[in-house]
């Protein structure tokens, strides 16, 4: 642990370790300097200057380097002759702080009066109104009033598209780059910048397609001001009309924390509606980020074509049916002593909803299988990554070892926080058959052809004959104290799927690299509760067409083998009874002898269980508008 430095800030002494920049040790002890262009997730830049403060330093005899009293005993300081930014300047032992004297205030007073001189007085239709750092920055630090004049104004441009995502506000950009420094820095998708100088200055797209970035969204969080939006939820609400409600992503097995934004609306008939979704912060899970699909994926929800009334076959059709109409036909074909019950479920249904498949398929003596062609899941379950771990503890010390998996599609905050660790020192290994974009920050780079995926994993194990291309990853492996394996399924079968999650618990079971924090086997699941799944008994089906054809009774849930596999689609044909729930009328549902709508995740409460086996619970954001 770093060394502890004392210092006083406002007349309030703190410690904290070295290193530590001023504005972070003020807010320990509840001052708050005001910032715009610092963030704590990114270097500090220095670019604003309304942190302004002034600082004085202990003073040190230049010949003994000794310290230097004043005639009461207490140590001399010396403040230096202009204001200092805070962000930027690290704590030092005996340091003295001021940030609410005259000086620092008249600094912030003319920061902001600048700021103004080109800002527009938007505040009461930007999105950003009610949540501006600008606006509040104003109320509590600003001047009261302007010397500018404002027909002087310079007006720019205030409808600026970036790209199909996020929109630009010319005239609000205060210029603080926090934008321009995230796609740089934290998502390495630098398609963004400044162009020009000066009051011409402005961000500019530098991708064709504009703004080509997964992680865009996120920019409009840290913009201080309403200078980007999401054409989402552009005009769409105020902020402070808006209830939130704690939720998590359900698109990728990450699991990121999410706060959904309710208002209820006209257009539905009085009823909350979801108007945007942002990042919750978890330090442990996705920090304060999210990706686009997490961000944007929620309109499903509000679907016209989602599926209202269960659906029972007549004379061939499906029909509108009661519910008590369905589950009477339902639970007919049940009860017949020997009905074989399948059922076939899919990894995005809630922990809740797999339990109860899970109690009446034992019940019936079924077989409950799980949709997808990845294996691995008793293997997580026991050799998973360690409770307690978390990616920005990893670093120096720690092996990652990716394989068959291109993070950046498949668990886009993962690969942040994989390319993070790297930064910290940890050492990346990435085996695939194809490129990826996280072999960029890989140490070591191995590439394989499709099916030599398990045997590849072979040369790491302690005692492999290796040869030199990869002895230097090997050795990376071997000397490691921490090791975590995460593997995905990129052109792997169920079979092939078996024999990675098989080959990579062998490797972390060699090494001990199991059973302990910030250690273990992590799978990046096709579905975000497809570990909810294993856990909860469900296993793919090797000879899924079989198991189907022979079933008596097939309930599928969440998933839709028809619309995936047309010799599935044939199996289903052949199955003497169907049941589907689902959202829309899949092809699978098209086949079914009964149809239950269900809730949208958003509509209900429960619990997902992300790939490293944290049971994260959502909340109901919005009741079904069908009722
Ligand atoms: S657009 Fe926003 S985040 Fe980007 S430089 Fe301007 S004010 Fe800062
Ligand atoms: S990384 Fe995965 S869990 Fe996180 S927001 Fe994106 S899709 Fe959702
Ligand atoms: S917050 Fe310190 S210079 Fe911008």
């Amino acid at each position: 642990m770093a060394e502890l430095v004392t210092l006083t800030i406002d007349n309030q002494t703190v410690s904290v370790p070295a290193g530590t920049l001023i504005v972070d040790a003020a807010k320990k002890i509840g001052v708050d300097i005001p910032v715009f262009c610092y963030h704590p997730k990114m270097e500090p830049v220095g670019m604003c200057r309304m942190c302004l403060v002034e600082i004085g330093r202990p003073v040190r005899d230049r010949a003994s380097g000794e310290l230097v009293k004043n005639e009461d005993g207490s140590v001399k300081v010396s403040f230096g002759p202009k204001l200092e930014t805070a962000c930027t300047t690290p704590i030092s032992a005996g340091m003295v702080v001021k940030s609410n004297t005259k000086n620092a205030v008249d600094g912030h007073e003319a920061v902001l009066e600048f700021l103004l001189t080109s800002h527009p007085l938007d505040c009461p239709v930007c999105d950003k109104g009610g949540e501006c750092s600008l606006q509040n920055q104003t109320m509590t630090h600003g001047p009261g009033e302007s010397r500018f004049i404002f027909s002087e104004k310079s007006h720019l441009a205030k409808v600026v598209s970036l790209g199909e995502l996020i929109v630009l506000d010319r005239e609000r950009c205060i210029q603080c780059a926090r934008c321009v420094r995230f796609q740089h820095d934290i998502a390495d998708d630098p398609v963004i910048n400044f162009f020009h100088r000066g009051r011409s200055l402005e961000i500019r797209t530098f991708s064709d397609p504009g703004f080509d970035s997964i992680f865009s969204g996120n920019t409009t969080d840290i913009c201080p001001v309403g200078a980007l939006t999401t054409t989402d939820f552009r005009f769409g609400a105020r902020p402070w009309e808006m209830e939130k409600v704690a939720s998590i992503c359900t698109h990728c097995p990450v699991g990121c924390n999410l706060t959904m934004n309710i208002r209820r609306e006209v257009t539905s008939g009085g009823k909350s509606v979801i108007k945007r979704v942002m990042p919750r912060q978890n330090e442990q899970v996705n920090e304060i980020w999210i990706c686009d699909k997490g961000r944007l994926g929620y309109h499903f929800v509000e679907s016209d074509r989602r599926l209202k009334t269960p659906l029972i076959r007549k004379d061939g059709n499906l029909v509108p049916a009661s519910w008590e109409e369905a589950f009477q036909r339902v639970e007919d074909h049940l009860r017949a002593e020997s009905a074989r019950l399948v059922t076939l479920v899919g990894g995005r249904l809630a922990n809740e909803d797999l339990y109860n498949f899970s109690q009446l398929t034992q019940l019936k003596l079924g077989k409950p299988v799980l949709y997808s062609q990845m294996a691995g899941g008793d293997l997580t379950a026991q050799i998973g990554l360690g409770a307690g771990s978390n990616f920005a503890d990893m670093g120096k010390g720690t092996v990652i070892l990716v394989i068959a998996s291109d993070l950046h599609q498949e668990a886009p905050i993962w690969w942040l926080r994989v390319k993070q660790a790297v930064k910290r020192g940890a050492t990346l290994i990435v085996a695939g058959a194809r490129p990826s974009r996280l072999e960029k920050y890989a140490t070591h780079v191995v590439r394989y052809n499709y099916g030599e995926e398990a045997s590849t994993l072979a040369v790491f194990m302690k005692d492999a004959d290796v040869n030199d291309s990869l002895r230097e990853a090997a050795q990376a492996f071997s000397s490691a104290e921490n090791g975590v394996v995460i593997y995905g399924s990129d052109g792997l079968g169920l079979v092939g799927s078996e024999h990675l999650a098989k080959a990579c618990s062998r490797l972390l079971l060699d090494y001990g690299f199991y059973g302990k924090k910030n250690n273990g086997l992590l799978a990046v699941w096709d579905k975000a509760n497809s570990q909810g799944a294993w856990d909860m008994g469900f296993r793919p089906d090797r000879n899924l067409k079989g198991t189907i054809r022979e079933a008596d009774v097939l309930m599928v849930a969440g998933a839709d083998p028809a619309g995936d596999e047309p010799v599935l689609a044939e199996a289903l044909k052949e199955t003497d009874f169907v049941v589907v729930f689902e959202l829309f009328m899949t092809e699978t549902a098209q086949l079914a002898d009964v149809v239950f709508p269900v809730l949208a995740q958003p509509e209900r409460e429960g619990s997902f269980t992300s790939a490293d086996r944290r049971v994260q619970r959502f909340n109901t954001v919005v009741l079904n508008q069908d009722g």
